[in-house]
């Protein structure tokens, strides 16, 4: 189902749909990303904030789209490998690729859980679902940093099998988890709750070959809901810990098994890194 886009922030009512929490003053990390991807659902508030980026780092719409295109090679191949079951943390407004709609090309029963802690994002994904079979996917809103409670949430707990490999994706998420939060903790936990033929799915942003030059983008998200915290290809590597990593490897995230040989220009966008891991 597509929904009516949010528009120019005018100040006129949000659309019926929208939840009533939704807040206009801060930036948000789903919109400004939304923004970046050329979608609609996004207020004056994010798309200065991602101007001021762009302004900086212009290449930051094609790490978006870089971003955007390994979540789907991940997506494709892990269930191309026979997982069936997606655990999606920090899923992002949803839009044509969307996790269920990569895996479900290839494994038709794939159950999805969709996470984030953006209302706005949890109107989409559950207005996209509101159609889909309710034992295949579900939308918890909740904070990546409470990984008991989405562990515990009664739609993870009803649609995902905890006894069978999930896949879980955290792309592009855990840039906005700083290390006092203990963002290697939670990838950890995560890890150690599924069971063996498990995937952990990680991109990260990363400090890129001119340095600074993320730090200055940066200047965008201080006014955000999160602020982005940028870490090396060693650290981004230490999320996989309890995991063994495919080929190949921790790499920036244009190189993760591209579909077609990347470009100088492809190779140039290495301001953040990924990696897929299975736990044996
Ligand atoms: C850059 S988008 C990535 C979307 C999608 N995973 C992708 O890679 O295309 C980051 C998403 O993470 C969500 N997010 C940020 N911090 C979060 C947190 N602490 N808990 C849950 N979701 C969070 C944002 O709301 C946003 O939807």
């Amino acid at each position: 189902m597509t929904q009516e886009p949010l528009g120019q922030d005018t100040g006129a009512p949000l659309p019926e749909w929208a939840p009533p929490e939704i807040d206009r003053t801060k930036a948000h990390p789903a919109r400004i990303y939304d923004y970046l991807l050329g979608g609609k659902d996004n207020f004056d508030v994010d798309r200065d904030a991602a101007e001021v980026a762009l302004a900086a780092m212009p290449e930051l719409r094609a790490m978006a789209r870089a971003n955007r295109a390994f979540l789907g090679r991940a997506v494709r191949h892990l269930a191309e490998s026979g997982i069936t079951q997606f655990l999606d943390i920090g899923t992002g407004i949803p839009g044509p690729g969307n996790t269920g709609e990569i895996a479900r090309a290839v494994q038709p029963g794939a159950r999805v859980v969709y996470v984030d802690y953006d209302p706005i994002v949890s109107a989409h994904s559950r207005a996209l679902l509101s159609a889909a079979d309710p034992a295949l996917s579900a939308v918890v809103q909740a904070d990546v940093r409470e990984p008991k409670t989405i562990l515990d949430s009664g739609a993870v707990q009803s649609v995902l099998d905890f006894e069978q490999p999930i896949a879980v994706l955290m792309v592009a998420v855990l840039h906005f988890v700083s290390e006092a939060e203990d963002a290697h903790s939670i990838a950890r936990y995560f890890i150690d709750a599924v069971a063996p033929g498990s995937a952990l799915v990680v991109s990260h942003a990363s400090e890129g070959h001119e340095a600074g030059k993320f730090g200055a983008a940066r200047e965008g998200w201080n006014n955000a809901t999160s602020q982005l915290v940028l870490r090396d290809r060693s650290e981004i590597g230490r999320f996989f810990e309890g995991t063994e990593l495919l080929d190949p490897g921790v790499v920036i995230i244009p190189a993760w098994r591209p579909d077609r040989e990347p470009s100088a220009e492809d190779l140039a966008l290495d301001y953040g890194h990924a990696g897929v891991g299975i736990k044996r």
